[in-house]
């Protein structure tokens, strides 16, 4: 059972807010009776109609999508900015898992299969996020192992976390460093950096799980194969 409103959500066809409204003004029908009750939950079998038209389950996609920089996450943009949505010219509503921020580049998962995006977003469920940053300075020991351990941020602390430097510029002063973190708290590696005494200069998310971008480049997307979605169904649910 699952609430009504997050059904018509996960099946792309509005927002939770805007399910909500429909369900509240009347909209919506289960099995034929009108529900205006937005605690309502439904199952599988029941016919959902909203406006008059049965809700039908949608074919699930699931896409790739190597962000570049620029280019905001999320559906819409009240400042009419591109959005990650604008990359990808298909006519069915999608939404991203998780966000990368504006000047972030790399993997960005994108699909309508609320379930999944929910599972890949939880940190319970330790789906490994690989992120390179190039930052300002150099690591210390004691930074790593902060970072490894957990630091807090904003009175939260972050659960453990791996760290590999890859490069040491001393001319420059600068490094990058590869940075594995099992949730996703907004501007995370950023914030993780800063805690411990670094900006970030440039940042790039290189995988999600088993998932890594191969040869797709900067703005290009690809559908994930039928086997990637079932291996990461699997690593969700392990
Ligand atoms: N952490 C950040 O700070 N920014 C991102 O875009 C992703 C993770």
């Amino acid at each position: 059972m699952e609430r009504l409103s997050k059904v018509m959500s996960n099946y792309g066809y509005c927002s939770r807010r805007k399910a909500e409204q429909l369900i509240a003004n009347g909209k919506v029908k289960v099995n034929g009776k009108v529900v205006k009750e937005l605690w309502t939950r439904v199952e599988e079998s029941d016919l959902i109609e909203v406006e008059g038209r049965p809700l039908e389950k949608p074919e699930k996609i699931y896409i790739m999508l190597n962000k570049p920089r620029g280019v905001i996450t999320s559906t819409k943009d009240d400042k009419n900015r591109k959005t990650v949505i604008d990359l990808i010219p298909i006519e069915k509503r999608i939404y991203p898992v998780g966000r990368l921020d504006y000047n972030t580049t790399g993997l960005l998962l994108l699909t309508n299969d609320g379930e999944l995006a929910n599972l890949i977003m939880h940190p319970k469920n330790k789906i490994e996020k690989v992120y390179i940053a190039k930052i300002k300075g150099i690591l210390t020991k004691e930074s790593i192992k902060k970072l490894e351990k957990g630091i807090v941020i904003e009175g939260v602390k972050t659960s453990r976390a791996k760290v590999k430097v890859r490069k040491v510029n001393k001319k420059k002063n600068n490094s990058i460093v590869e940075l594995t973190i099992y949730e996703g708290r907004n501007h995370q590696v950023k914030k993780m950096f800063k805690a411990v005494g670094h900006e970030v200069l440039k940042l790039k998310r290189e995988r999600i799980s088993f998932l890594e971008l191969g040869n797709l480049k900067s703005g290009e997307f690809r559908f994930l194969t039928p086997k990637e979605v079932k291996k990461i169904y699997n690593e969700v649910k392990k």
